[in-house]
């Protein structure tokens, strides 16, 4: 098939290159005109697509990235995968999406199907994207990506695949394309059911996150090892699954989606209160790890050097979308910290360069990724471990 992939993002490109490689001829359209260069030049931004694969495949003549709307015309799949980011009022920004579908409705105008990728509420492909696109008789289906990045045990062949469609017809042909790349596809009766699926997931791992969160401060102040507890309680075979308590939520994901199923809710009137006090519990969590580690420190940071290890939200990812390590910063230094931050897949953030471990007063490890050093991190003189991999450190 001919495929183009709108957005050539964290789940775009692994699209574009898990249907190059099943032998589809894929355009990957992308407005970031930098971004087209870089990938024509055989260069991949992110984690799960390997240089050498996506070189292959443009050598091989099955992938191309271009920023020229016109390639989107004469396709038989246009996958949507753009950002869904929320307001300044933490509603749902679905600016890109009707971009997108803008753009469809601008320059194609041969039918094809239309599948939207990109995380939403209920509804978004039938009255967002759908009603949106005039003059052509497309076929239209929903199919949200689940990708986990930096996941190398459940990618984009082994995890199952939900497919809504508003035709049965757009239902069979999105099942021949992502047949031909995913191991199991799994039909249910509409795109709102795909697309309720994808947020739900996402607001159980939300809620339940926040629930260790907050089991953490009364394990701690009860004085005993939050951790240790969730291990015990892992032990029962049935009825319990293990969630890590951490310094918040981050990335694209966990802290957005549930919201958009909140805004959802609440246009139909159904309050979402766990969705609500979750959110509250995960954002107060860089607080009380700031809170922690003054108390830790004597009472004050004021003057005391500190180095956080770790910025991206979560490990071996160099995605700082969302991140706690931002807010853990930020408040560090309204206490009189001098704070430095250490994360070299991250490299520069907010103006910022990584900086050495070693020569601090206090490490605060907010994410761990593989190699990172921590004879540098034990050798500071107080250390605070979010991660729960520094053996004896303070910590949650
Ligand atoms: N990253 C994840 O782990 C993940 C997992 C599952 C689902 N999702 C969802 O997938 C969607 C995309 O997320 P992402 O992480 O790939 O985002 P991303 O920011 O990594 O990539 C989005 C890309 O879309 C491009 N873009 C924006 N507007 C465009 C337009 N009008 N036309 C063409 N390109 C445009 C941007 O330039 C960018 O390169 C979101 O809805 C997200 O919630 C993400």
């Amino acid at each position: 098939m001919r495929v183009a992939i709108i957005g050539q993002g964290y789940v775009g490109l692994t699209i574009a290159v898990g249907a190059a490689g099943a032998g589809h001829s894929v355009v990957g359209f992308d407005v970031n005109d930098a971004l087209v260069a870089q990938l024509n030049s055989g260069k991949s931004h992110i984690e799960g697509v390997a240089d050498t694969d996506l070189a292959g495949f443009i050598s091989a003549g099955s992938y191309l990235a271009s920023y020229d709307p016109s390639v989107l015309d004469g396709c038989d799949v246009i996958v949507i995968a753009v950002p869904t980011p929320l307001d300044a009022d933490r509603n749902p920004d679905l600016s890109y999406v009707h971009a997108s579908s803008d753009l469809i409705s601008q320059h194609v105008k041969s039918p094809s199907l239309i599948v939207n990728e990109s995380t939403s509420y209920p509804g978004t492909l039938r009255k967002e994207i759908a009603a949106r696109i005039k003059g052509v008789e497309h076929l239209y289906a929903s199919s949200p990506e689940r990708v986990d990045p930096g996941n190398t045990d459940w990618g984009t062949k082994n995890t199952p695949r939900l497919i809504g469609g508003l035709t049965p017809a757009a239902v069979a042909k999105a099942r021949e394309f992502y047949a031909s790349f995913c191991d199991k596809i799994v039909e249910v009766s509409s795109p709102e059911v795909a697309e309720a699926a994808k947020i739900f997931e996402n607001t159980f791992r939300q809620v339940n996150i926040a629930l260790v969160n907050e089991f953490a401060q009364i394990a701690d102040a009860l004085g005993i090892s939050g951790r240790e507890v969730l291990d015990a309680a892992a032990t029962k075979p049935y009825g319990f699954m293990p969630f890590n308590p951490g310094p918040g939520v981050g990335g694209h994901c966990i802290p957005v989606d549930p919201s958009y199923l909140a805004h959802v809710a609440n246009e139909v009137g159904v309050p979402a209160t766990f969705i609500k006090r979750a959110n509250e519990v995960n954002l107060a969590m860089p607080a009380y790890v700031v809170k922690r580690v003054v108390a830790g420190s004597g009472g004050s940071v004021k003057d005391k050097k500190v180095v956080v290890v770790g910025v991206s939200y979560k490990s071996n990812v160099a995605d700082t979308r969302e991140t706690p390590a931002t807010a853990v910063i930020d408040l560090l230094r309204e206490q009189g910290a001098t704070v430095n931050w250490h994360d070299e897949l991250v490299g520069t953030w907010r103006g910022e360069t990584s900086s050495p471990i070693a020569g601090a007063d206090i490490a605060v490890v907010v994410t761990k990724h593989d190699g990172v050093d921590l004879d540098a991190v034990n050798a500071c003189g107080y250390v605070f471990d979010c991660t729960g991999h520094l053996a004896g450190a303070d910590g949650i």
